[in-house]
């Protein structure tokens, strides 16, 4: 099999990373591999057994129980399988993005969740989003960046994604959130989040949708020409 592209890209929540990894992905004819997905799902998964996220001996009594798969369909848009079951939607409340966090810091999820993802990657040419891509998953990813924007930017973000789902969450809880969750991703133990040397930084914050994609794609193409 010919050796296939990767692309990594990480940062905080909220910094814009599916929008533009699913675009850019599209435009250069690449799978969009959304990780934190991945999580999310083993975290409903745990959430619907009422094992708490924290509760590491209740995870490792049942993580072999989580069948968990992933589908693309013809747009490129990523489908989330627990146990047959599409999740795809379930899985994206302000609930379960805490529990994908809490479970994500265990040892033992993370290495069970390795596999999976370098799996695809070995397979198909992608661009793959998370929060350890670069450190972890793939090393030797062709190109590595590391997303971010102002935690305010950010929760806005957030919470206007969540104000057109319905939700009656304030900005200032939608931007706790964010730094919780922050916190909680860059001071695990295990595959923290972090910049690494490198990764190329991308500042989202004064920049729209279109100028993050050029500035990205015009490295992509310079670097795997
Ligand atoms: O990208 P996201 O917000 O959907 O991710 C949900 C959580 O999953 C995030 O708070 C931390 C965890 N995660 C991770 O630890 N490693 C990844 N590669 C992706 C996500």
């Amino acid at each position: 099999m010919a050796k296939k592209i990767s692309i990594a890209i990480d940062g905080p929540a909220g910094a814009g990373k599916s929008t533009i990894a699913k675009r850019l992905a599209k435009e250069l004819g690449f799978y969009y591999v959304d990780t934190g997905a991945i999580y999310r799902t083993l975290g409903y998964f745990f959430h619907l057994i009422g094992i708490p996220p924290k509760d590491i001996d209740g995870i490792t009594k049942y993580i072999d129980e989580c069948v968990i798969e992933i589908e693309w369909d013809e747009d490129g848009s990523q489908h989330m399988f627990l146990n047959e079951i599409d999740v795809s939607e379930d899985i994206r409340t302000p609930e379960i993005s805490k529990i994908a966090s809490d479970v994500s810091a265990h040892k033992l999820v993370r290495d069970t969740l390795l596999d999976m993802q370098r799996d695809v990657a070995r397979k198909n040419n992608v661009i793959m989003d998370g929060r350890d891509i670069g450190s972890v998953v793939l090393p030797k990813a062709d190109v590595k960046f590391y997303l971010t924007a102002s935690p305010e930017v950010r929760a806005k973000r957030r919470f206007d994604e969540l104000q057109a789902k319905g939700s009656r969450d304030t900005l200032s809880k939608v931007l706790k959130d964010v730094n919780d969750r922050d916190y909680a991703d860059m001071h695990r133990a295990v595959a923290p989040l972090k910049q690494t040397a490198s990764h190329i930084l991308v500042d989202t914050s004064d920049m729209s949708v279109d100028e993050v994609i050029e500035t990205m794609k015009a490295i992509v193409l310079e670097k795997c020409k």
